[in-house]
């Protein structure tokens, strides 16, 4: 085995925290406040029991799903992050890592690279975005997108700029200029190798948002698109539907907790939605994201294609979300402790774990195909779902309106 290969994400994140500055590291980490939801994430799966035969097993399993039209290998896609200082290659290799394995690539808008180099690094690209800017200018952006070859859309809104972490949270800069340069140069001398792939590659990060940039405007700093993000009203119902009606490809809206929130992305016309609390790095106390999956997944799942994210580090825990109702899950952490391990070969050798999991679990579980994975291979523990919302808040909203007089 070559010197770069891993043998889990854990692993992986390890790595990740041997190489990187403490900055760039703390901001990969993130969760937010006292990380209750982010610890849940991973807690959450850690309770659910699989149930395993010893014979009448399939010999061959079958791992690939068919996920908003689009068919992929393997039923992990690559979640949107924003981050910077990575890896000079930053999602282009992600995207590439990706594409090798045969599935969907994810790109923030708070992203390091551009969304053309990403698209054409995998024909399975999605261009995530925030209720952010005019009408106009998110028009723009998608429609750039568009240009660059991405097919599909997804749209983020669960953040509420909740900030603060009780481990401290890390110091970025607002440009690699010479004084904060000067500031971070003690973290950056300590990681010889991360500095040394920055300079192979012709320079330091530059810490913009490239696909953010509209009408050939110079890109803006990540602060300066954080602050145009804060300063948007948030969207209503209406919105969401609106910004759908942007996209004519797949749309999926991401950060649903609530039933009656599921409900409402149907009711806009979303192709899926992602069951998801940011991976802890938002509200703090959000439950686990997959013990809000089963009852969304009930609600909706014949609807729209229900996603999961948050905490899936293992090929069992994907075993564990498709059994609970999801058809496919994202992936945020574990894709950037790869990257930041080993580049593109590291993302890839993530994906290659939660494959080889995921195979090894329906193996046991004896199915040969994703589809086959339900309720009966797991053992639930009493009290495991949360369950936020009613399923038919729609139509309630209805009633109570024609009540009132004003429907
Ligand atoms: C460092 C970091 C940056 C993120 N940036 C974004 C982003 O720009 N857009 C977005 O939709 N989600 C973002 N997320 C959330 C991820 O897409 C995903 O919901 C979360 O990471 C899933 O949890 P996991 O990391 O446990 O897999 C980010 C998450 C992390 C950890």
């Amino acid at each position: 085995m070559s010197g770069g290969w891993f043998e889990t994400v854990a692993e992986a994140q390890r790595r990740a925290q041997r190489r990187l500055p403490r900055s760039v590291y703390g901001a990969l980490l993130a969760g937010s406040e006292r990380g209750l939801t982010y610890q849940d994430n991973l807690d959450a799966f850690a309770e659910l029991g699989l149930a395993p035969h010893i014979a009448d097993l399939s010999a061959e399993r079958r791992l690939g799903t068919r996920v908003m039209g689009i068919d992929i290998d393997l039923p992990v896609i690559i979640s949107p992050t924003g981050v910077q200082a990575v890896h000079p290659e930053g999602e282009t290799a992600v995207a590439r890592a990706a594409a090798a394995r045969g599935t969907i690539m994810g790109l923030s808008s708070f992203a390091s690279r551009p969304v053309e180099e990403v698209a054409a690094a995998n024909a399975h690209t999605f261009y995530q975005t925030y209720w952010m800017g005019t009408r106009e200018r998110m028009v723009k952006r998608l429609e750039r997108a568009r240009a660059a070859g991405a097919v599909g859309v997804i749209a983020t809104v669960d953040w509420t700029f909740s900030n603060g972490r009780d481990w401290g949270s890390p110091w970025i800069p607002e440009k690699l200029t010479p004084r904060a340069a000067l500031r971070f140069a003690p973290q950056a001398l300590r990681r010889p190798q991360w500095l040394w792939d920055f300079v192979r590659s012709g320079g330091v990060p530059d810490l913009t948002t490239p696909n953010l940039a509209t009408d050939g405007e110079e890109p803006p700093t990540f602060f300066g698109a954080y602050g145009e993000w804060m300063q948007t009203p948030p969207p209503t119902w209406e919105d969401i539907a609106w910004l759908r009606d942007q996209w004519d490809g797949p749309f999926l809206l991401k950060g649903i907790s609530r039933l009656d929130d599921a409900r409402r992305a149907v009711d806009a016309g979303v192709s899926a939605i992602s069951v998801s609390n940011h991976g802890g790095n938002n509200i703090d106390g959000i439950p686990a994201a997959v013990r809000m999956l089963p009852a969304i997944a009930d609600a909706v799942g014949d609807e729209v294609d229900v996603l999961l994210d948050g905490g899936v580090r293992r090929g069992g825990d994907v075993a564990k979300a498709l059994a609970l109702g999801a058809k496919a899950v994202l992936i945020g952490r574990a894709s950037l402790w790869g990257l930041a391990a080993n580049g593109q070969a590291g993302v890839e050798n993530v994906l290659d774990i939660l494959r080889a999991g995921l195979d090894s679990a329906l193996y046991g579980l004896g199915h040969d195909a994703v589809a086959q994975l339900g309720r009966g291979d797991l053992w639930i523990p009493d009290g495991f779902t949360r369950e936020f919302g009613s399923p038919h808040a729609t139509r309630v909203d209805e009633a109570d309106r024609v009540l009132a007089g004003i429907a």
